[in-house]
């Protein structure tokens, strides 16, 4: 079969352009550990004041050092606030929403995801060495969108 030279072309920068797309996005999975939320848990938004976890949103040790925070956004902050970790301690954050569609970002590292009503969003993460961070929304959601920041407090792991 006869291909024109120039549909040849175009057909490899079409398979190449795919290679690279394909290519970037393992490449975020396995350098920058950028990946899709993978855990899929309901909650009754309803219900969430007398939720025996999120409820009274905190940050609760677990026996082996590491902790687990149960958040919850809510027009326009989040709860708790500021949240406490152990440095170099991994760090299970369970996020869900009280009302609407609310982001929750540690600003400047891959601590992200959605807190959706309904939906528990988790995700753990490490945080090397003590420091402080923004938290902020990136979802907008109402008039005070812009002032819905949080902060995350970073604490030297105790011995
Ligand atoms: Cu909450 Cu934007």
């Amino acid at each position: 079969m006869h291909v024109e030279l120039y549909e040849r072309i175009w057909m490899w920068a079409a398979a190449g352009l795919l290679l690279l797309f394909l290519g970037a996005i393992f490449l975020t999975v396995g350098l920058q550990a950028i990946q899709p939320p993978s855990h899929i848990e309901t909650v009754d938004p309803t219900t969430l004041a007398t939720n025996p976890e999120f409820g009274t949103p905190a940050v609760r040790p677990r026996a082996d050092g590491s902790v687990v925070v149960s958040v919850v956004a809510q027009t326009f902050s989040f709860s708790p606030d500021p949240i406490e970790v152990p440095a170099n301690r991994a760090v299970t954050f369970r996020i869900t929403s009280a009302d609407v569609i609310h982001g929750f970002e540690v600003v400047g590292t891959n601590a992200n995801a959605m807190a959706i009503p309904g939906y528990v969003s988790q995700f753990t993460v490490t945080f090397k060495g003590p420091g402080e961070y923004l938290i902020g929304c990136h979802e907008y959601c109402g008039t005070m969108h812009h002032n819905m920041v949080g902060k995350l407090i970073v604490k030297k792991e105790s011995p």
